[in-house]
């Protein structure tokens, strides 16, 4: 179980703390959603807990142990709310074996297939797929990891419905062996998950 307790982030280049004293557990078997406007932190939220960000109080707890940055490098897997910004590989084969140099193609296959890409040229640059591919790429990239913890910042912007629905079911089909937390402007694509919805406003989380 993840849990924050009481972290207040207020970076010296930002004129007021973004997050509040922000608080949150996660629940077993339930995808955390988190909604919120623009420029309410959700991002900033999901940098905090996979160590990306730093903050000035409170703490960060898996399962009661208390977890500094690096720690919650290694636990999370964050994908990006634009992941196509942070592809390295020049190819969709590169991109997966980064940090796996050993992975067969076989197994770059079968990973590619658990996100639904199926049929994907391992040979093709990762900015030359479409927006859901990338998307759904980058996922396969963490998924590699197997974090404990996986974090989607904005997973379902800018993808037209079916592809939509293949990344919400591919949530739902990982959420028993991983704690998952989604920050989302549409959280409404969620709502036949089984799942714990807040939102973020004013620096703090709110039942929702
Ligand atoms: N390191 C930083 N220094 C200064 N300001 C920052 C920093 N990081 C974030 N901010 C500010 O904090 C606020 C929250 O930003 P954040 O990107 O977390 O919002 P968001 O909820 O993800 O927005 P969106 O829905 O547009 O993605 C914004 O006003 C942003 O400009
Ligand atoms: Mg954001």
């Amino acid at each position: 179980m993840l849990s924050l307790k009481n972290i207040y982030y207020h970076p010296s280049t930002a004129e007021k703390p973004i997050l509040r004293n922000l608080c949150l557990k996660t629940k077993t078997g339930k995808i955390t959603i988190i909604r919120g406007p623009s420029g309410s932190g959700k991002t900033t939220l999901v940098e905090v807990i996979s160590g990306l960000s730093g903050y000035q109080r409170g703490e960060i707890t898996w399962f009661n142990k208390t977890l500094n940055a690096r720690q919650r490098r290694w636990l999370c897997g964050l994908v990006f709310q634009f992941p196509e910004r942070y592809f390295l590989g020049l190819s969709v084969a590169q991109e997966l074996r980064l940090g796996h140099k050993k992975l067969t193609t076989g197994e770059q296959i079968s990973t590619l297939q658990k996100v639904g890409l199926i049929n994907l040229d391992l040979k093709k640059a990762p900015h030359s797929l479409s927006g859901g591919q990338q998307r759904r790429l980058a996922i396969a990239v963490q998924l590699l990891r197997s974090p404990k913890v996986l974090l989607l910042d904005e997973p379902t912007a800018g993808l037209d419905w079916s592809v939509r629905n293949g990344v919400i079911e591919l949530l739902e089909r990982l959420k028993d062996k991983q704690t998952i937390l989604i920050v989302t402007h549409e959280p409404e694509l969620f709502k036949n998950l089984n799942t714990e919805n807040y939102q973020l406003q004013d620096g703090q989380l709110v039942p929702y």
